[in-house]
């Protein structure tokens, strides 16, 4: 019978025996695929993993210390820390267009890896939390118009890299690869986190991408978090987050005008990201994410819910 138990100890086989005595570097992000793919990676081979978690600018608040503090003191799995969030700003300068947006942001991730490989000397091997949705979404048989979105972390890397790929979770949708986890004794805070794309806040920063709209951004989304876990809602929400448009509009704040941006609240439910519907919030819930998100995040004043279905909409807003 098909079990986790027997999944985690055929994986180990199997990348025990591809990779002999090989160095795998792995793309650690924080979300549950990579953070099962290093643990059931470390279980195989240990110190011939090597993790690097790069800091591209464009995560939640809190994110990098937690991703640290996790693999390097609980785990005591070997992290290399890539502080970058300077050079990918940097690139994405007056870009607009989502698809640029992640074109950059993944052209970006595969310099550093080179760069971040070549000083590890010899390494074979790349690990990727890739999942079984991802592939069917950008590798479409269909031609290129049913590539609805480029997703960065599928389609392979550039030749000249030389380094195989370790996919072990590419058969597996969501909900499979939060049960491995569970398995794997990774904690319940990282198994059911809420999924966060690899291009991060840049595709939720509509319009030009800067530190300051990134700041807003990321406090608003902060705000957003912290209701949803108040009213104990994380869990049976998979996805909820702050987009920020780059509309302004007329308010008004003591006697004075305002002309500030609108943050659009985002919550759906889907089973494996291909579909998805609107959660249906308790008003009490987006009444004081409003209200917090306009009196204490400078620059917004006002809120907007989205309550569009996948399709047509996508959950994300680029
Ligand atoms: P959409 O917006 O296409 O999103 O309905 C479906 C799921 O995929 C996530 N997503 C991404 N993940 N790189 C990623 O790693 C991306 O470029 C990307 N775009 C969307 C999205 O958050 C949702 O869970």
């Amino acid at each position: 019978i098909w079990t986790m138990a027997n999944f985690i100890e055929t994986e180990i086989a199997s990348i025990r025996e591809r990779v002999g005595k090989g160095k795998v570097i792995c793309a650690l992000s924080g979300g549950v695929d990579s953070s099962v793919v290093a643990v059931l990676l470390h279980k195989a081979i240990g110190d011939q993993l090597q993790c690097i978690f790069v800091n591209n600018g464009l995560l939640r608040k809190g994110e990098a210390e937690k991703v640290v503090n996790l693999f390097t003191r609980h785990f005591k799995i070997n992290l290399d820390y890539v502080e970058a969030s300077d050079r990918f700003l940097d690139k994405l300068k007056g870009i607009t267009d989502p698809e640029q947006k992640r074109k950059i942001i993944g052209n970006e991730f595969i310099f550093l890896f080179e760069d971040e490989s070549k000083k590890l000397g010899e390494v074979e091997w790349l690990a990727q939390g890739t999942l079984y949705p991802d592939v069917i979404e950008s590798v479409s048989t269909k031609g290129p118009s049913a590539v609805i979105k480029s997703h960065h972390n599928v389609g392979g890397l550039p030749d000249r890299m030389k380094m195989k790929l370790i996919e072990p979770v590419r058969e597996l949708f969501k909900d499979e690869v939060r049960l491995l986890g569970k398995e794997l004794g990774l904690p319940d805070e990282v198994i059911h986190r809420q999924p966060f794309p690899g291009p991060g806040l840049a595709i939720r920063c509509i319009g030009e991408i800067s530190a300051d709209r990134l700041e807003i951004l990321r406090e608003s989304d902060a705000i957003v978090l912290d209701e949803i876990r108040k009213a104990g809602l994380y869990r049976e929400i998979w996805q909820s987050f702050a987009v920020l448009l780059p509309v302004r509009s007329v308010g008004v704040m003591g006697d004075a005008r305002t002309y500030d941006y609108t943050i659009a609240l985002r919550a759906v439910n889907s089973l494996d990201g291909m579909t998805a519907d609107w959660v249906k919030l308790p008003y009490e819930v987006m009444g004081s994410i409003s209200s917090r998100i306009i009196n204490e995040v400078k620059g917004v004043n006002r809120v907007v819910y989205d309550i569009s279905q996948k399709p047509p909409a996508t959950i994300e807003w680029e």
